[in-house]
């Protein structure tokens, strides 16, 4: 295999959650659902919200500020801002613009990556790549998402699902043969599934009648995609580099439903002990998801240097993906 020139390295993370908590108790006397089901359908048992009307740069910014914190890093030695997210302040300007300023990472670029729950993977590929490749040292990437802002509040298929979040990873260049970085990674995308999760009327393509700029879900369809293709690709992207899932301490799955999580554990033949849940406590975050469960393995003292990690996702595309890494910077 050709070694890259710099390793691509995770070596901080860093989180915003709202302290609003939405529980399933209220979401039952605003809709006809309850406790029972959205617990044994979903797992989610409470998620958070911001206030209305919060612009998602003032949780994107929060949640770069506490990674760099965590980093011991100035925000001016940053190359760039990658934001995931698919609820940016505006259509114009990118919310990592907003972020760059108020962050004072004054030689950083930034640009929006629009992938919906897939956003911060492909955002850490991305990044991955060009640090790989020399172009970047050190790049910021947050995941960041006021699903608040796009929900149909009164639709029980959508709003029981969804909360408010945004979490940060630092990456940065180390030596090439470093112990620990990013070592593999794989993206796929089957536009054949685009009306099946859309928030539509919020671009150039012509509303249909009676359409709303709020999350539309084919539900069964998008669960029977997100089973088969997150354990597909979590499988393909160890097996491809002569790993199995006993090689991986902690898989960091999209937070969208507990048992598309457990599904993908069972196909790996990794037990839930070693699988990071947190969707009970935020729900799904969207673009946060990742990044929120990096930061919950943190807490929980599972993630130190060298901890070898399986993220996977699914979203609204259909796009998903997984990568291969280890935590951590090099001595
Ligand atoms: N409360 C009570 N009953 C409900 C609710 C609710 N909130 N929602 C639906 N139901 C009812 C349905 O009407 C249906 O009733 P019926 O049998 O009389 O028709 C019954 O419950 C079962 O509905 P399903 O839609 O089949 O329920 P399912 O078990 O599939 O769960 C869910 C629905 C949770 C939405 C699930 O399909 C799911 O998780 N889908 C995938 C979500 C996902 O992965 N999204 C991708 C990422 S998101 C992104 O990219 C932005």
């Amino acid at each position: 295999m050709l070694q890259p020139r710099a390793t691509a390295q995770c070596v901080a993370v860093g989180t915003f959650l709202p302290e609003r908590r939405l529980t399933n108790a209220e979401l039952s006397a605003r809709v006809d659902t309850s406790d029972e089901w959205i617990i044994s359908r979903t797992g989610i048992r409470e998620r958070r919200l911001v206030e209305p009307g919060t612009p998602c740069s003032v949780i994107a910014i929060a949640a770069g500020h506490d990674c760099l914190r965590n980093a011991g890093v100035g925000a001016e030695t940053l190359d760039g801002i990658i934001v995931a997210t698919i609820t940016g302040d505006q259509r114009m300007p990118a919310t990592a613009n907003v972020v760059q300023h108020a962050l004072g990472a004054t030689k950083a670029w930034g640009y929006d990556l629009l992938n919906a729950c897939n956003g911060f993977l492909a955002a850490l590929t991305t990044a991955a790549s060009m640090i790989e490749a020399g172009r970047a040292k050190r790049i910021l990437i947050i995941g960041a998402d006021v699903m608040s802002s796009i929900i149909d509040h009164h639709d029980r298929n959508t709003c029981i699902l969804f909360g408010d979040g945004a979490g940060a990873v630092l990456m940065e260049a180390g030596p090439g043969d470093a112990a620990v970085g990013v070592r593999g990674w794989e993206m796929h995308s089957d536009g054949a599934g685009a009306n099946e999760l859309i928030v539509p009327c919020t671009g150039s393509a012509p509303a249909l009648p009676g359409q709303k700029p709020v999350v539309y879900q084919n539900g069964r369809t998008v669960f029977a995609h997100a089973v088969r293709r997150m354990a597909e690709v979590a499988e393909h992207c160890l097996t491809s580099q002569g790993l199995a899932g006993s090689d991986v301490d902690l898989i960091i799955p999209h937070q969208a439903n507990i048992r598309i999580i457990e599904a993908t554990a069972e196909r790996l033949h990794v037990p839930m002990s070693q699988v990071v849940v947190n969707i009970d406590r935020v729900g799904n975050t969207t673009a946060a998801t990742l990044p929120l469960a990096l930061a919950q393995a943190a807490a929980d003292g599972r993630l130190v240097t060298g901890t070898r990690i399986l993220l996977v996702a699914f979203g609204g595309g259909f796009t998903w993906g997984a990568c291969y890494l280890q935590w951590g910077r090099s001595a």
